[in-house]
């Protein structure tokens, strides 16, 4: 078993492509992530498709692009969740999206395969045709699959700017002992300092980073929240993209935390641990 936490620190996103297939049997490895039972920590279950443009027709590979996001890709991985209050209830279907994708994206890297998540540059409704979406599913993110140019395009390299991608906000930004007036030091969490780091250097739509996590030392919790991003709101309307930015930081909370050995469940609080301006998703509850 390769290591996800080696995998989250070796991640980036590829928007430049080679021509080179991917071999089947790494294809193989993908299929079996897309097919075990991928449900989140909040029970949904999300679908995966994995898209490969060489089998599809000229017209069809054209109608799917991605808006010159991904330029070269030859194969993508489609991900589809139900959609209606009764399939979402408060949009905890974006975050296990968000885990259980995140997931598939770190098998990738382990594989040595460039991916990149996309949430906003792509072609929603034909993405949809391509995993025969039923009217109550909707697609939410879509990744490019391939192996990655030596040299970032030009375009890319101006999305890396624009979304200040190799920043990452320091822990006293991100992480908190008991209240957020107190900045979590490294020191004070033991083991749990990597399954934090592996949080901050997780991919988040446009960078924003907008996990929090409070440490309540006596309960052995890790409470996240998350910390909306002012005007920067669900994608057409519909699609919470900051929330499934929650469940790729439970992923790699989780995966890292499983890898040193450090037991622990996701919990619900009821009533919500309240934060001031930022919502409660979960607890992390070290065993
Ligand atoms: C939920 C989500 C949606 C994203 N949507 C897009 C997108 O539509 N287009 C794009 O080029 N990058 C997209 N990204 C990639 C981010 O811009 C990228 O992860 C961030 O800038 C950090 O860079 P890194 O992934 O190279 O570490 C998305 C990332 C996430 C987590």
């Amino acid at each position: 078993m390769e290591s996800m936490i080696e995998a989250i620190n070796k991640r980036v996103s590829v928007r430049s492509y080679t021509d080179e297939p991917i071999e089947q049997e790494k294809k193989q490895k993908i299929m079996d992530v897309l097919q075990s039972p991928n449900k989140g920590p909040f029970g949904h279950q999300v679908r995966f498709a994995l898209i490969d443009f060489s089998e599809l027709d000229k017209n069809e590979a054209r109608s799917l692009g991605t808006y010159g996001f991904a330029s070269g890709a030859k194969s993508f991985i489609v991900s589809a969740i139900k959609d209606g209050l009764e399939g979402i209830p408060n949009g905890r279907a974006f975050v296990d999206l968000g885990h259980c994708f995140e997931k598939v994206i770190l098998t990738a890297t382990n594989l040595g395969l460039g991916t990149c998540w996309m949430g906003g540059t792509f072609k929603r409704t034909n993405f949809a045709k391509s995993i025969n979406a039923s009217d109550d599913e909707i697609v939410p993110a879509i990744s490019p699959i391939g192996y990655a140019r030596d040299r970032r395009t030009v375009r890319e390299r101006a999305v890396r700017r624009f979304a200040n991608s190799d920043h990452r906000k320091p822990w006293a930004e991100l992480f908190f002992d008991g209240n957020v007036n107190n900045p979590l030091s490294k020191e004070s969490v033991g083991g749990y300092a990597v399954p934090l780091e592996s949080v901050r250097l997780g991919p988040s739509a446009s960078n924003n980073q907008p996990w929090r996590i409070v440490y309540q030392k006596q309960q052995g919790a890790f409470n996240f929240y998350l910390k909306r991003t002012l005007g920067y709101n669900k994608f057409n309307g519909k699609i919470d993209l900051q929330l499934i930015d929650m469940g790729i930081a439970m992923c790699h909370f989780e995966l890292s935390a499983r890898e040193r050995g450090l037991a622990g469940k996701w919990e619900v609080a009821m009533p919500a641990r309240e934060l001031g301006d930022a919502e409660y998703i979960a607890t992390w509850k070290a065993l």
